[in-house]
């Protein structure tokens, strides 16, 4: 059974990056706990800006279904849209702009290197360092006029209960898995401690970029890029019963990313000239010449 998305409702944000200040007021950076904002206040707190925030998450978890998942899985795993060399990847998800303050936004790129940078900055291994460049390469689903909410916003399991610790949870009520026979329920399609990797997460460019690169990065690596969106669990602990042993060790990694990727930003763009030799070297290192999309 298709259902059929109103376009006009698709895209509320002004711009992806919306969403990921959004998750950076409701996670502030500790070593700025000063301007924090309570949870409560958070939740709150009246802005323009906030409402449209909140309708992209009615949006999503209206209609992040087990059903939908598997539609999206099928048409871009198969990674039959286009093929790009590293550089034009780059380049093509830079065509993602915040037409609403072009001049204060960083583009993609630049979010993609400050992460990278402040990576190697700490001396990580350079496979975490090649995680930071490409996390948010699934962003360019929105090119494939992918709306908003199948791109970006917190990522959670489907096919079972929606934790009440997913921000908004009440917008899960519109949801029809929601009050569905097996996936309201606690373990839903799962088995206790099944793993992950057994576990089908709502769809966005988490998931999309973990398949682009999972025969090329090690598994760290691999975590990292799947799960830095994964919010409910790796910052509220709420799918601990869908995990093994092995995720329990793996999320470690994932934990250890979470802060590069919200507290890097600043103003300063990075200096792409000096630094592309170093990256050329390091993505030759682990990738082929070219990326399927
Ligand atoms: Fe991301
Ligand atoms: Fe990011």
């Amino acid at each position: 059974m298709k259902k059929t998305i109103d376009p006009i409702e698709a895209n509320p944000l002004s711009s992806l990056d919306v969403w990921e200040d959004d998750v950076l007021e409701r996670y502030p950076d500790p070593e700025s706990i000063a301007t924090a904002k309570k949870t409560e206040e958070y939740r709150n707190y009246d802005s323009p800006v906030r409402d449209t925030v909140r309708e992209f998450y009615r949006l999503n978890h209206k209609y992040q279904t087990y059903e939908f998942v598997q539609e999206k899985r099928a048409e871009y795993l198969q990674f039959n849209k286009k093929e790009m060399s590293v550089w034009d990847a780059f380049q093509f998800l830079n065509q993602l702009v915040d037409d609403s303050d072009p001049d204060t936004d960083l583009d993609q790129l630049q979010h993609l290197l400050q992460t990278s940078e402040a990576i190697r900055a700490d001396g990580h291994p350079e496979w975490m360092v090649l995680a930071g460049l490409f996390h948010d390469m699934g962003k360019v689903l929105c090119l494939f006029d992918e709306p908003q909410w199948a791109v970006v916003g917190d990522t959670f399991p489907v096919g079972c209960a929606y934790s009440s610790k997913i921000v908004y949870p009440e917008y899960f009520g519109a949801n029809p898995d929601y009050s569905h026979e097996v996936y309201s329920t606690k373990y839903g399609v799962y088995s206790p401690h099944t793993g992950l990797r057994n576990v089908t997460m709502s769809w966005g460019h988490d998931e999309y970029v973990y398949n682009m690169m999972k025969d090329h990065l090690p598994e760290p690596a691999l975590y990292m890029l799947r799960y830095h969106s994964f919010y409910s669990q790796h910052r509220e602990n709420a799918y601990e019963h869908l995990m093994d042993d092995h995720d329990k060790e793996m999320f470690r990694w994932v934990k250890l990313f979470n802060p590069y990727d919200l507290y890097s930003k600043n103003p300063n763009p990075p200096d792409w000239k000096a630094l592309r030799p170093y990256y050329e070297d390091l993505v030759a290192k682990y990738l082929p010449a070219t990326l399927k999309f």
